[in-house]
C-alpha cells in the first residue's frame, strides 16, 4: 500500500469509525481505546506560559474534555457499545482490540465485550499499575492500577508476540553458578511436593532413582549437551545460561511501566495522558512492521507517537480541537510529518 497515509481525525470516533471502514474493512490489526472512564470528571490541560526574569511561568488550566454523563451509567454504557462494534469490522481476523479502563466501569464493559466479541476471544485482563502513590481514602483502599481488556477478533487466529522486561537484580540473584560457559542456575527436572501425583513414573537413570518430570530421551539429549548439574549428594538438576534467557517473560501485572510524572520530557500537560513505553509494549506485542494500528480517543496522541516509533502505520482520532493540536506537536518533536488531518 504505497499510497498510504497515516490519519489524523477531527472528530466523534463513531463518524470516524465509519469512514476508515469504507476503506479499511478487515485490515486494521490493533485498536487501542483508552475512552473516558465515567470518572465523573471535568479534564483539563496544564499549560506553561513563558517566565521572565521577575516572574515563574504560570500554569494555567484549559478545558479539554468532560467525562461527565447526564443519563449516567447507561448513556455511557450506549456510548461505548456503539463504538465497540462498529471497531469490529475494521479489525483483521488475527487482530485485537485493547480498552483500557479503571475499577468504575471495567467491569461492565468487559461483560459488554464478551457479547460483542465472544466470551471465548477474551485473552487478558492486563492490571497496569499507574501510580506510585495513591490517594489516601476514607472508604475502602486507595486505587493504584488500571485495566486494559484484550479480546482477539478471533482467538484461533491471534497470536501475541512475546514480551521480555530485562532481567533485574532479583531476577539474577538464582543464577549464582558458574562454569567455562557462564552464568547458570539450576531448574528441577524431579518432581517436588505437589508435583509428586499418584500415577508419576519413577525410573532409574544414570545411577538414580526418581520420579523424573521428563523422558529419559530427553534427559540424555541434554546430559550429552553437558546441561545436567549433578549435586554433592548425587541429584540431578538442568542448567540454565543466562545467555540464553531473554528476559523475564511479562505477564498480566504491568508493574515496570511508569506513570508519566509532571516533571518528566515526555509529559504534554494533558492530564489522562499514558506513557509512550505503555503503548510501545502493546504495539509490539500485537502487531508487526507495517500493520495498521488505531486509536479513536487519541488524546494528547500517544498512540500516534509509538506507532511512528515503531514503524506501525496509524489512525488517530479525537473529537476535541486541543488534543488534535498537541498530537500535532508531539509528532512534530518527533519528526513526523507524514500524515493527513482530516476534519470530520
Ligand atoms: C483518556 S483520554 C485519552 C488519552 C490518550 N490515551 C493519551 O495518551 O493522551 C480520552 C480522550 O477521548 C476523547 N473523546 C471523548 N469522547 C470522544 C468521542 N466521542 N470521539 C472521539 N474522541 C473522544 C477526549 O477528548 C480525550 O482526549
Amino acid at each position: 500500500m504505497n499510497s498510504w497515509r497515516n490519519l489524523l481525525i477531527h472528530g466523534d470516533c463513531t463518524d470516524a469509525i465509519d469512514h476508515v471502514t469504507e476503506t479499511l474493512r478487515e485490515q486494521v490489526r490493533l485498536i487501542y481505546m483508552d475512552p473516558p472512564f465515567f470518572s465523573n470528571t471535568d479534564y483539563t490541560i496544564k499549560r506553561k506560559g513563558q517566565s521572565s526574569d521577575r516572574h515563574a511561568s504560570m500554569v494555567t488550566d484549559e478545558h479539554s474534555y468532560s467525562d461527565r454523563w447526564e443519563g449516567g451509567l447507561e448513556e455511557y454504557l450506549r456510548f461505548m457499545k456503539d463504538r465497540l462494534e462498529k471497531c469490529k469490522s475494521l479489525l483483521s481476523n488475527n487482530g485485537s482490540v485493547w480498552i483500557h479502563l479503571d475499577y468504575h466501569v471495567s467491569h461492565y464493559v468487559k461483560v459488554m465485550l464478551d457479547a460483542i466479541y465472544g466470551y471465548h476471544n477474551f485473552v487478558n485482563e492486563i492490571i497496569w499499575k499507574r501510580t506510585n502513590s495513591p490517594k489516601v481514602q476514607s472508604r475502602g483502599f486507595g486505587s493504584q492500577h488500571d485495566v486494559i481488556l484484550l479480546y482477539a477478533k478471533d482467538s484461533s487466529s491471534f497470536e501475541l508476540n512475546p514480551v521480555y522486561r530485562p532481567i533485574d537484580r532479583k531476577a539474577m540473584k538464582p543464577y549464582s553458578y558458574q562454569d567455562e560457559k557462564g552464568r547458570f542456575r539450576l531448574i528441577e527436572i524431579e518432581a517436588q511436593v505437589i508435583q509428586k501425583t499418584q500415577g508419576r513414573r519413577r525410573f532409574e537413570w544414570k545411577g538414580r532413582d526418581a520420579p523424573y518430570l521428563y523422558s529419559r530421551k530427553k534427559l540424555d539429549e541434554w546430559w550429552d549437551q553437558g546441561l545436567i548439574y549433578t549435586s554433592k549428594n548425587g541429584r540431578y538438576s538442568k542448567k540454565q545460561y543466562l545467555k540464553d534467557v531473554r528476559g523475564i517473560p511479562v505477564s498480566d501485572l504491568w508493574f515496570d511501566i511508569p506513570p508519566i510524572q509532571g516533571s518528566s520530557k515526555e509529559y504534554a500537560g494533558f492530564i489522562t495522558q499514558k506513557p509512550v513505553t505503555l503503548l510501545d509494549r502493546v504495539i509490539k506485542a500485537a502487531s508487526s512492521k507495517g500493520d495498521i494500528v488505531a486509536d479513536f480517543f487519541g488524546g494528547s496522541g500517544t498512540l500516534a507517537v509509538a506507532a511512528h516509533q515503531a514503524n506501525r502505520r496509524w489512525i488517530l482520532c479525537d473529537i476535541s480541537d486541543t488534543a488534535i493540536g498537541m498530537t500535532q506537536q508531539r509528532l512534530a518533536e518527533i519528526g513526523c510529518d507524514s500524515y493527513e488531518l482530516l476534519r470530520l
